[in-house]
C-alpha cells in the first residue's frame, strides 16, 4: 500500500511536471511570432497601412486616379474578413480591387521580398490588430 502511495505521487509529479511542459512550449512560440511579424509590418507595410494599422486617409473612396487606397487592419477594415489562405495569397502575390480604373496591383506582391515563414508571421500580426481592438471594444471576450 505504502509503495503504491508513493509511485502515485511520483506519477502525479511527472505528469504535472510534463503538463507545464507541454502548456510552456506552443505559448512561448506563439508570443514570438507577432513580435516578429510586427517588425516586418513596420518595416514592410506601415507605410501604406499606417504605423498601427489605420489606413490611409479616406481609405473607403477610390484616389484621384480611380484606385481604392490602402484599407486599416483593425476591426473597422475588412482584412479580417478573408481566410488566412486569402490573406497569405494576397500578400504572396499582392492584389488590386477589380474595380479600380488602372490595371497595377496597388497592394504589391511580396513572394519575392518575404519568406513564406515572414508572411505567415505578418500575418499572425494583423491579427493581433483587429483581436486587440475587438477585445477592447467587446469588454474582453475573445471571439476564439
Ligand atoms: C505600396 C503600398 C502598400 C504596401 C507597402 C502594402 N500594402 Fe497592403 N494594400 C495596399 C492597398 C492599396 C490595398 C488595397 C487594395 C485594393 O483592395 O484595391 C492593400 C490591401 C491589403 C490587404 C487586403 C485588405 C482587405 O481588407 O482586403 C492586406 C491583407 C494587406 N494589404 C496586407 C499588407 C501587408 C501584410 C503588407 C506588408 C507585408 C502590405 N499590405 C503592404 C497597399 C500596400
Amino acid at each position: 500500500m505504502r509503495n503504491r502511495g508513493v509511485l502515485v505521487t511520483t506519477w502525479l509529479l511527472l505528469s504535472t511536471a510534463g503538463q507545464a511542459m507541454a502548456d510552456d512550449a506552443p505559448l512561448s512560440h506563439d508570443a514570438s511570432q507577432p513580435i516578429e511579424g510586427e517588425q516586418i509590418y513596420q518595416q514592410h507595410c506601415a507605410s501604406c497601412h499606417g504605423i498601427d494599422g489605420e489606413g490611409m486617409p479616406n481609405w473607403q473612396r477610390p484616389n484621384a486616379m480611380g484606385e481604392l487606397p490602402a484599407p486599416p487592419h483593425g476591426p473597422e477594415g475588412h482584412t479580417w474578413k478573408h481566410s488566412d489562405a486569402m490573406l497569405y495569397r494576397m500578400v504572396s502575390e499582392g492584389w488590386r480591387d477589380p474595380w479600380n480604373e488602372t490595371e497595377r496591383l496597388t497592394m504589391p506582391a511580396f513572394e519575392d521580398v518575404l519568406t513564406p515563414a515572414e508572411i505567415r508571421s505578418v500575418i499572425n500580426y494583423l491579427k493581433t490588430l483587429w483581436e486587440l481592438s475587438s477585445s477592447l471594444v467587446y469588454g474582453g471576450k475573445s471571439r476564439g
